[in-house]
């Protein structure tokens, strides 16, 4: 059985304020969750979430790393010192860094590497554009982006990964996928992924949706047989909201 697992993905949001409020309503409601909880706000906030969410179950994410481990690259940060603010999770592959910075898919793959190699696991992020599902490519681009990402990774590799369904055209526009489409495309990634690596680690494989779930949909999203989870955006930053999606994956 594969553990749920719900992701806040705070963007560029977020403040000091909010992260108290929110491990606030966590602390005091968790502890009989089975669910696995990550919160990826913005990097300035690591360190005080690190010590917020010392014996809870609450882990930390950040939103991006560089690939290389030191050096001239003003502005980024790299998987080392993530690692020493307690980060035990990374997203990489989002389609906003795709498309506002440009990330190629060669690019997340080293960026996965560098990961992986400094003991942060990978949230990767797939996903169609709207124009490719509605000319019935979305299958194909959705497997094209992780065969060159994930092709090579050994077994054990590929055992530390998260992989997230985010259709572009259902993030922060309110349109969801359905749980229909959403399941049938995880059904797609997983037989994918036991092409890339083996079928017990791909049966293991945790497989996130993504693309404005929120607390009406939350339950119908996450009751399908191959949804194991959810990378919450705009939600992710209302206290209450999100606390309630991630009851609704217990
Ligand atoms: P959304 O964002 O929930 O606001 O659609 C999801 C994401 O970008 O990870």
């Amino acid at each position: 059985m594969r553990a749920k697992l719900v992701a806040a993905n705070w963007k560029m949001n977020g403040s000091f304020s909010l992260l108290d409020k929110m491990l606030d309503v966590f602390k005091s409601n968790l502890r009989n969750t089975s669910c696995q909880v990550v919160i990826c706000p913005p990097h300035v906030l690591l360190s005080s979430l690190k010590n917020a969410v010392e014996g809870t179950k609450i882990e930390v994410g950040a939103q991006n790393v560089h690939s290389e481990l030191s050096g001239a690259f003003t502005g980024e940060t790299s998987a080392p010192l993530l690692k020493e603010c307690g980060v035990m999770w990374c997203i990489v592959g989002h389609s906003e860094r795709r498309m506002i910075f440009n990330e190629s898919d060669e690019f997340i793959r080293s960026k996965t590497a560098t990961l992986l190699k400094n003991g942060i696991r990978p949230i990767l992020c797939v996903g169609e554009s709207l124009e490719q599902r509605d000319s019935g490519k979305h299958e194909e681009s959705v497997v094209a982006q992780l065969r060159k990402i994930l092709t090579g990774f050994n077994a054990e590799d590929q055992s530390r990964f998260v992989v997230a369904y985010e259709p572009i055209w259902a993030i922060g526009t309110g349109k969801t996928a359905t749980p229909e489409q959403a399941n049938t495309m995880h059904s797609i990634i997983r037989k994918e992924l036991q092409s890339l690596g083996t079928h017990e680690v791909a049966a293991n494989t945790q497989i996130l949706y993504g693309g404005s779930v929120n607390v009406e949909n939350a339950k119908a999203l996450l009751s399908q047989s191959e949804i194991d989870g959810a990378l919450v955006g705009g939600a992710s930053l209302k206290k209450d909201e999100f606390y309630q999606i991630v009851a609704a994956a217990t």
